[in-house]
């Protein structure tokens, strides 16, 4: 693979040992993928950040990375694994509080914003169409490349984190033209009504696309939090973190429709609502934020809980920005007097959960996914979700 005298000399250990590690790391990459250079990005989004799913060798890498590694571009934190201000009203575990505030502070030493989300994009990171970044979370990525039209690939922790200490990636998979060109035909045939019909149809995706890149037909329009539903579910049930909606996704007219199709009728959707869904009476647990919510939906949420009592445990999970945005409008003030609580820096997927719940009500389809090996989930309207914590 090319490398400039710059890049060579990182390589070298002319930088320090963090940037030759991530040298290391790039170039090794880029062997496996064939990758003829490396890039610039503008962004990188970091993952491996909840003690959870990084442990005790992640922690120490960081550790050992922090201590001369310091980024090159614009760096974002995907998010942990406690409230990083609250872990304690949450009930998290104190040993595991002082790993994960371990690994944070190891993180921002390298001068990484502590964003702690995987919603980037709602909290002012926007690339641009055609923007090369260097993004981790599967549905930050699948958002950025098909509904901003930005270039990345799904960076592991080790590749993210060295993208941002050189601010550089290798050339291939969805950096490349020839990589983004959709293979199959989705027909929407019935009219989506909400994010978790949304959900629905990247299980349909994913299930018919797998590792393909899908070309979605029929969606008259769709809201932010519908699109993020919608990134989140494709690559969480098929693979590919790259879909074209027609007159959404930039670029979307370039290519000819592909051949291989489907259609997706009212049927289907609820065909798959019941297969992303286990059978319960009550949920103990109800859960909305997967991906992070955004404004809106917590301005939703407050609006329906005001006058209302919350009985069954309800968590929104978010940002801190967001949060602190919903603190100024008085939303997490509606919220919180009716009993439901704002949990920041986390989601019920990262954080440590086991054993706490038995069965999960929540607008998310990738939620369902990934709780379910831990507890039974269902997927419901975020109206459903709320008037059920409030009966
Ligand atoms: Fe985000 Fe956690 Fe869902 S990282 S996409 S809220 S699983």
């Amino acid at each position: 693979m090319y490398l400039t005298k710059e890049e060579e000399r990182m390589l070298n250990g002319e930088f320090g040992f963090a940037i030759q590690k991530a040298m290391e790391i790039l170039v090794a990459l880029g062997k496996i993928y064939d990758a003829e250079r490396l890039i610039r990005v503008s962004s990188v989004q970091v993952a491996g950040v909840s003690y959870k799913t990084i442990g005790e060798a992640g922690l120490e890498f960081i550790e050992d990375m922090a201590k001369d590694g310091r980024v090159r571009v614009k760096a974002t934190l995907n998010p942990a694994g406690i409230d990083l201000k609250d872990w304690k009203k949450f009930g998290f575990p104190e040993d595991f509080a002082e790993k994960q505030l371990r690994i944070i502070k190891a993180y921002k030493k390298m001068g990484i914003e502590i964003t702690c989300t995987c919603t980037p994009y709602l909290i002012g990171n926007l690339p641009k169409e055609g923007e090369h970044v260097a993004w981790s979370e599967s549905s930050a990525v699948t958002y950025a490349n098909s509904i901003l039209g930005a270039r990345t690939n799904r960076e592991g922790g080790p590749s993210a984190l060295a993208a941002a200490l050189t601010g550089r990636t290798p050339l291939y998979g969805l950096h490349l033209d020839e990589e983004r060109i959709p293979d199959v035909l989705i027909e929407v045939k019935t009219v989506l009504k909400d994010a978790s019909d949304f959900g629905a149809l990247g299980y349909l995706i994913g299930e018919f696309a797998r590792n393909k890149i899908a070309f979605i037909k029929g969606i008259k329009k769709a809201s932010v939090e519908e699109l993020k539903s919608l990134s989140a579910s494709t690559v969480t049930y098929g693979s590919k973190p790259l879909f074209y909606i027609e007159k959404i996704t930039p670029g979307w007219d370039k290519f000819e429709l592909p051949k291989e199709k489907t259609e997706v009728t009212e049927e289907d959707l609820r065909e798959a609502r019941e297969k992303i869904s286990d059978y319960f009476e009550e949920p103990d647990f109800i859960c909305i934020g997967c991906p992070h919510a955004s404004i809106e939906e917590i301005k939703k949420i407050a609006n329906f809980l005001k006058d209302k009592e919350v009985r069954t445990e309800l968590w929104i999970a978010t940002s801190r920005k967001v949060k602190e945005t919903s603190d100024k409008l008085g939303y997490t003030g509606m919220i919180e007097n009716a009993g439901g609580k704002i949990i920041c820096d986390t989601c019920m997927v990262v954080a440590p959960l086991e054993n706490r719940f038995k069965a999960l009500l929540t607008n998310s389809a990738k939620a369902c996914y990934y709780c379910r090996s831990r507890m039974k989930v269902k997927l419901a309207s975020l109206k459903e979700c709320l008037e059920v914590a409030t009966r």
